[in-house]
This record gives C-alpha cells, sequence and structure tokens, in this order.
C-alpha cells in the first residue's frame, strides 16, 4: 500500500509516518519545511530502519504535485500539511486560506487527476465545534462559526473535501477531529517543534521546565469547572497516530463509493489545566512555579470528546496515560535542550 503523507516532517505527520512504516506501508513524505526540519526525515529512519521517500513540495504551487508524481500511484493520501497557529491566522488571514485551503484544493485536484481509488484521511481540529452545549462533545454536536481564520479553514477543508467526494466515486474519505495532542516518540527522536513561543500548554510547559521560558502562567482559574481552569481531552501523540491507520484500514475495507465521514479523536476524558500541570510534576519529579494569570482570549471553558463512533465504527481506541505523554515530552525537550547545547 503507498500512501502519500502531506506534511509528513510535521508533529503529527512525523508519528504517523512512523506507525505507517512500522505496519508496512510505503510512504512517501512532502513537506514545504515551513515549520519543519529536514532532520526528522533521518530520525524516522533511525526509528523504522526505512528512510521514507521525500520531496520538499510546496502544496501552494499548484501543478507541482502532478509534474512530481506523474507515474505514481498513491493507494492513500494522508493530509496534514497546513499552517496551525490561531493568534498568526488573525494576524494574517489570508494566508490561512491560501496555504490551508488553497493547498487543500490543489492536492484534491492532483488526486482527482489520477482516476484511480484512492482514501484520503483529513487533520481537522476540534475547534470546529467552538464551546459546545454538552460534553462530551459527540459527532451530532453543530460545526459552528469560527472564531479564528485557522478555525476556519478546518471547516472550509472539511466542506470541500465533503463535496468533492460527493461527485468522484474514486475518493473516500475521513476527516479525523483531533483534540488536543501532546507527548513525543518514545525514542526521543521525534516530537513537537513550536515556531517561536509554543502557544500550547504542554510545548510551553516543558520548555519553562527546561529554563527557556521565564514564567509559566495559568490562563485564568475562575472558569466554572472543579478547580476552576478550562479542560481538555489531551491525548497520547502515539495514540493520534496510530487513529490514522485504523482510518486507512477501514477505509480500504470499505465497499461503499461516495463514502466521507469524520470522527472526534480524543480519550473521552476532561483534564484540567492544574491536574495536567499536577501529572507532570509527579510523572517527573519537578516542582512548576506557575502564576496564575488572566483568561486568555478565544478560550473555551471545556472540551473533551464522545468518542463512540471512531471506537464502535472504526475500532480504534487511545491506549496511552496523559502520564506518559508527558513523561515523553519531557524527555524530548531535554533531548532538544542536549543538542542546542552541542
Ligand atoms: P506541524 O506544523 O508540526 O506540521 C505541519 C507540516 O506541514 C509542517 O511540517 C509544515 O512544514 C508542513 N506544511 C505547512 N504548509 C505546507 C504547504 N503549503 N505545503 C507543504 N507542506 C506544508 O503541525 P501538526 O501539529 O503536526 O499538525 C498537523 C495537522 O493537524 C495540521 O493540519 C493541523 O492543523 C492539524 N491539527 C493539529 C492540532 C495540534 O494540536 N497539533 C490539533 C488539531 C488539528
Ligand atoms: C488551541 C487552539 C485551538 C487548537 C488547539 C490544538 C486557541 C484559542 N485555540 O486550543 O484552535 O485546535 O490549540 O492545537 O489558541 N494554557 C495556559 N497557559 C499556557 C498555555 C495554555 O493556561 O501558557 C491553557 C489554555 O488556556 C487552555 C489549555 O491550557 O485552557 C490548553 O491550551 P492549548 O494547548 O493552547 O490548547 P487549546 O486551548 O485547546
Amino acid at each position: 500500500m503507498k500512501i502519500l503523507v502531506t506534511g509528513g516532517l510535521g508533529f503529527i505527520g512525523s508519528h504517523t509516518s512512523v506507525e505507517l512504516i512500522n505496519k508496512g506501508y510505503d510512504v512517501t513524505i512532502i513537506d514545504n519545511l515551513v515549520n519543519s526540519n529536514i532532520s526528522v526525515l533521518k530520525n524516522i529512519e533511525k526509528i523504522t530502519g526505512i528512510r521514507p521517500e521525500f520531496h520538499k513540495i510546496d502544496l501552494r504551487n499548484k501543478n507541482e504535485l502532478k509534474k512530481k508524481f506523474r507515474s505514481n500511484i498513491f493507494n492513500g493520501v494522508i493530509h496534514f500539511a497546513a499552517l496551525k497557529s490561531v493568534s498568526e491566522s488573525v494576524k494574517n488571514p489570508e494566508l490561512y486560506l491560501t496555504n490551508n485551503v488553497e493547498a487543500t484544493k490543489n492536492l484534491l485536484d492532483f488526486i482527482a487527476s489520477k482516476n484511480r481509488k484512492t482514501n484520503l484521511i483529513f487533520s481537522s481540529s476540534c475547534t470546529v465545534y467552538g464551546q459546545a452545549k454538552k460534553l462530551p462533545i459527540n459527532e451530532s454536536s453543530p460545526v459552528v462559526k469560527q472564531e479564528s481564520p485557522y478555525g476556519e479553514s478546518k471547516k472550509i477543508c472539511e466542506e470541500i473535501i465533503r463535496n468533492e467526494i460527493v461527485i468522484n466515486k474514486n475518493i473516500n474519505g475521513i476527516s479525523l477531529r483531533y483534540f488536543n495532542p501532546i507527548g513525543a516518540h518514545e525514542s526521543s527522536l521525534i516530537g513537537e517543534h513550536p515556531k517561536g513561543i509554543p502557544e500550547n500548554l504542554v510545548p510551553y510547559i516543558t520548555q519553562f521546565a527546561i529554563g527557556k521560558r521565564k514564567e509559566l502562567i495559568i490562563f485564568g482559574n475562575d472558569y466554572p469547572t472543579i478547580d476552576g481552569t478550562c479542560i481538555r481531552d489531551y491525548i497520547h501523540i502515539k495514540d493520534l497516530a496510530n487513529a490514522h491507520v485504523s482510518a486507512l484500514e477501514f477505509l480500504s475495507k470499505m465497499k461503499k463509493e461516495n463514502f466521507y465521514d469524520f470522527f472526534n479523536v480524543g480519550t473521552g476524558r476532561g483534564t484540567t489545566v492544574l491536574e495536567l500541570i499536577k501529572i507532570f510534576e509527579d510523572t517527573n519529579n519537578i516542582k512548576l512555579k506557575y502564576k496564575i494569570g488572566n483568561r486568555r482570549a478565544g478560550d473555551i471553558i471545556a472540551a473533551y470528546a464522545d468518542i463512540k463512533k471512531i471506537n464502535t465504527t472504526i475500532g480504534w481506541y487511545a491506549k496511552n496515560t496523559i502520564s506518559n505523554a508527558l513523561k515523553t515530552a519531557w524527555n524530548w525537550e531535554k533531548q532538544q535542550s542536549k543538542l542546542n547545547d552541542n
């Protein structure tokens, strides 16, 4: 089975490529390296013993895929390539429309041009639900008007993929709506590489713990939750990576044509910011001297997934603990710091 992985040198793409290679898939990665480093390729090879084919391609360039892969056939495509900073998207919405939406259109155009059965998995986000009225959030929860161009780009991409599949019986597809991926590979060879100051909680914590950030601020402790801090569904990166493999396996057995559906990918459990910090401290034997600050604009109070649909339809379950994810995240941070010292 030949799989094209877009954005395959990024955080989720690199872990998914490892899981795919370990299961015997033949992986080709494309990435424009805007938020990743070519060294990830070598590290995927160190982990798996196989160096996947790699091409530096920017998906915004309309015909580059067609030119590069004129005679290649892919059974599956996993589309991770996108920009993901909420704050950057607010400052530069046009960039997010071009990079995330136009790029997805170009990819669909390439897949359609092949006239061959192709299974497509798309990286979506729980952000499409906004602050859901009912918790846990199931897939019937409405997709709401997005507060950021980043969220809007995910919503639009889901729609254009679904619309393409309605008219193209060669493509079957799934959008995976991720909750909050955390952690790193147990080898510490691949992990999350935030650009500049991390916006997400776990990379911020690890950078604070190693001394790269002066203070760790908790964004509000006056929310209506058990300890006043926001609730999220933190999922181990290895579990998330495996969800893609399971989704591909599911599509490869699919008898229907024009099949499209979307699934939550989370653990089904909510954890507050303070609970997560406590798990980090206990797991890694480190005390974090955090401060309480103001609420962050745009934050939702609580989001955790109802995972019945993916459990029962695809047969995927999260297996790893938050503690294990926070151990691997910390080991990864220490490894990065060693590399920077040398
Ligand atoms: P990442 O930035 O680590 O990986 C994305 C990769 O895509 C990077 O290697 C980047 O260089 C590449 N890329 C970006 N634009 C490209 C383009 N035009 N052409 C070719 N390559 C391009 O991000 P990630 O955390 O691995 O996220 C992967 C996907 O999952 C994204 O679509 C993101 O929106 C989505 N997602 C991420 C999260 C999260 O918390 N990390 C949550 C929900 C959804
Ligand atoms: C953010 C994005 C969302 C994206 C998701 C996963 C926003 C508004 N939303 O959501 O679109 O899909 O990441 O990439 O940015 N926190 C602190 N201190 C910090 C950092 C975070 O207290 O220094 C808190 C936040 O307020 C939040 C929780 O930690 O309550 C998790 O934050 P984060 O990791 O940014 O994820 P999301 O808020 O879910």
